[in-house]
């Protein structure tokens, strides 16, 4: 169990877009333990959304607030843990995951990840792909191309149905 950390818990993390929320609430499910995501706890912490936290008081404000949930969160065991694009990017977000968990990275080509994000339901509520989505997204997606390198597993989700990845994570699992 060595793979797992101090604590017994499955921590995904990706770019925007890769699906990490349906997944783990999937995964969750068929595991019969707790689904969190950092993103719905940082909105329930800060009592606004996260279009709103960027807008009123900053990323770094947001950065912040978003180490402090990831801690509160994987201070608990048997969760499948869905965070944020960005919080793979802080060093000590990486060791807080690491030490909480097993880390895995969902990743997509650029093409599903922009559709994604551009779908009706999903307009609008990330504030780093404000005005061109596209063009955003490529260029975060080339700032951000080891961030998630240091996950103990990764799964391309382009081609494959939430349902799918949740079966194949369960059967990952160390
Ligand atoms: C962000 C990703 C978002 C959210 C915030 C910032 C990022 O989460 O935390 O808008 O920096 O990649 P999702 O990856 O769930 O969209």
């Amino acid at each position: 169990m060595e793979q797992f950390g101090t604590s017994r818990n499955v921590v995904i993390v990706g770019f925007m877009g890769t699906g990490k929320s349906t997944v783990s609430r999937l995964l969750a499910e068929k595991l019969g333990w707790d689904s969190k995501d950092t993103d719905e706890e940082i909105e329930l912490a800060a009592g606004k959304s996260i279009k709103r936290i960027f807008a009123e008081d900053g990323e770094q404000a947001f950065r912040d607030l978003e180490s402090r949930v990831l801690t509160e969160v994987l201070s608990r065991p048997n969760q499948v843990v869905a965070t944020g694009g960005g919080a793979a990017l802080r060093e000590e977000n990486r060791r807080t995951m690491l030490k909480g968990g097993w880390v895995v990275a969902l990743t997509a080509d650029r093409r599903t990840l922009v559709s994604r994000v551009t779908s009706a339901a999903a307009a609008g509520t990330r504030p780093l792909l404000e005005g061109d989505a596209e063009e955003r997204v490529g260029a975060l997606l080339e700032a951000r191309r080891h961030a998630y390198d240091f996950a103990q597993a990764t799964v391309d989700t382009s081609e494959r149905t939430p349902l799918e990845l949740a079966d194949l994570l369960a059967g990952w699992m160390p």
